[in-house]
């Protein structure tokens, strides 16, 4: 039996980019290095939660005592998502990627000269949406990411009433913070009751501040 704040409590983590084929040798995706999402998994087994760990193609190692369940597209992970529910927590860090093709080509496209490729792309779930305006089965807490270089507070206020979250963690991706594939992260956290300004600090520590936030929700309303 394990101890711990956030003992007996699920936490799903989603992380990765997604990829969305084109072809078989070719795909969209977002950018994104897993390095955040794995943190914050790793962070919630750190205190006694279990933890599951839906990730796109990562160049990470699995972390320990976690399940991981590996995805490519974002279809996959919101099927991931809705298999691993239900959850208490459920954390989307994952830069799911907006779109993918109609038709995926069986064989590589080839280049043809003068031409002008096309490809019809369609819109993909927005999963932290689908779970964050769950009537039924909504995990208590629902926090999602906004990546943004600008308006960042405005932008994720937005997306977190939007997207039925309850918390966003905004983080400023402007290229001079160096966030993508960084080790660092400037983030605001968006509540209900406002908005907190964090120091930059290390993917590591926010992880583990947001753990703690999470830890004091849970001990707070078990408290009244
Ligand atoms: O709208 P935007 O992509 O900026 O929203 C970011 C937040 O929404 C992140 O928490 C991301 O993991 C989540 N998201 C998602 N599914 C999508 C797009 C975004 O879960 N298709």
């Amino acid at each position: 039996a394990q101890g711990g704040p956030l003992a007996g409590k699920h936490v799903l983590v989603t992380s990765g980019p997604t990829h969305e084929p084109i072809d078989p040798v070719r795909y969209i995706a977002n950018r994104s290095s897993g390095k955040q999402g794995h943190a914050i998994a790793r962070a919630a087994a750190a205190l006694g939660a279990d933890v599951t760990l839906v990730t796109g193609p990562v160049a990470l190692a699995d972390p320990a005592g976690i399940n991981v369940v590996h995805i490519e597209t974002a279809q996959e992970m919101a099927q991931a998502v809705a298999n691993a529910l239900p959850a208490d927590v459920a954390i989307f860090a994952a830069a799911v990627a907006d779109w993918r093709t109609t038709a995926q080509k069986q064989a590589k496209i080839k280049k043809s000269a003068g031409g002008k490729p096309q490809l019809e792309l369609t819109e993909n779930p927005d999963i932290l949406a689908g779970v964050g305006n769950r009537t039924e089965g909504r995990p208590t807490l629902v926090i999602g990411f906004a990546a943004e270089t600008e308006n960042v507070v405005a932008e994720a206020t937005r997306k977190r009433q939007t997207k039925g979250a309850d918390w966003i963690v905004a983080n400023d991706v402007s290229p001079a913070r160096g966030v993508f594939g960084g080790d660092g992260n400037t983030v605001h956290l968006v509540t209900a009751h406002g908005v907190e300004d964090w120091p930059t600090l290390s993917k590591d520590e926010v992880a583990a501040r947001l753990m703690a936030h999470i830890a004091d929700h849970f001990n707070s309303k078990a408290s009244v």
